[in-house]
């Protein structure tokens, strides 16, 4: 499959928000209950956390025959901390090893910018994804609440070094 990885552009927030959804609605369903995906799938991200996120964070989109299949977030906190915030991919691109690609462009990124430790609150649908990529669940489930619903994640955490 020809895809290209590249930086999510301004006029984008929609298409980025479509994959996403479909990510969710279609691979996370099925470890979530219909009301966690419906409540979870309708989060739009506000213009001031899109332009924050693609101004000062590491947002890559990655696109395929001129569509966005699917997008990574990260940001670095300070203090030598970095954290993966989304990893969302449609059913299309799943399973092609970008996933891993994108992720090791991330954890470049936030460790040129001087991050020790990566965390993550993984979904339970990507929990083994991120085991592979060498995350630890640092401990037990735990729930997020947003909108009324809550929602099982894993913290997970992976100790880093530049090379
Ligand atoms: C998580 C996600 C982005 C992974 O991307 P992907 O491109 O499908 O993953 P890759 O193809 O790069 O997989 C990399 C490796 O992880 C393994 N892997 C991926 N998903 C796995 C799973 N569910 N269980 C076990 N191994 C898995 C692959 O077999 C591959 O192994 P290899 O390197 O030995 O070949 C994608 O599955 C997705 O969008 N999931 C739904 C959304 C979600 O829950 N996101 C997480 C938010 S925290």
């Amino acid at each position: 499959m020809k895809y290209i990885i590249r930086e999510a552009q301004i006029h984008e927030k929609e298409a980025v928000n479509t994959a996403h959804v479909l990510s969710i609605r279609e691979i996370c369903s099925k470890d979530y209950s219909p009301e966690q995906i419906a409540g979870w799938s309708g989060v739009i991200y506000s213009d001031e956390v899109w332009i924050n996120s693609l101004t000062n964070h590491f947002y890559r989109v990655v696109e395929v025959d001129g569509a966005i299949e699917g997008f990574c977030h990260a940001n670095y906190h300070g203090e030598n901390l970095g954290e993966i915030r989304g990893l969302y991919f449609t059913p299309k691109i799943k399973g092609h090893g970008i996933g891993k690609e994108i992720v090791e462009l991330a954890k470049k990124y936030l460790i040129d910018l001087g991050a020790k430790k990566i965390v993550i609150g993984a979904t339970k649908t990507a929990k083994p994804f991120y085991e592979k990529m060498g995350f630890i669940a640092t401990g037990e489930e735990k729930l997020y609440h947003t909108r009324g619903t809550a929602f099982e994640y894993y913290p997970m955490e992976m100790i880093v070094t530049k090379l």
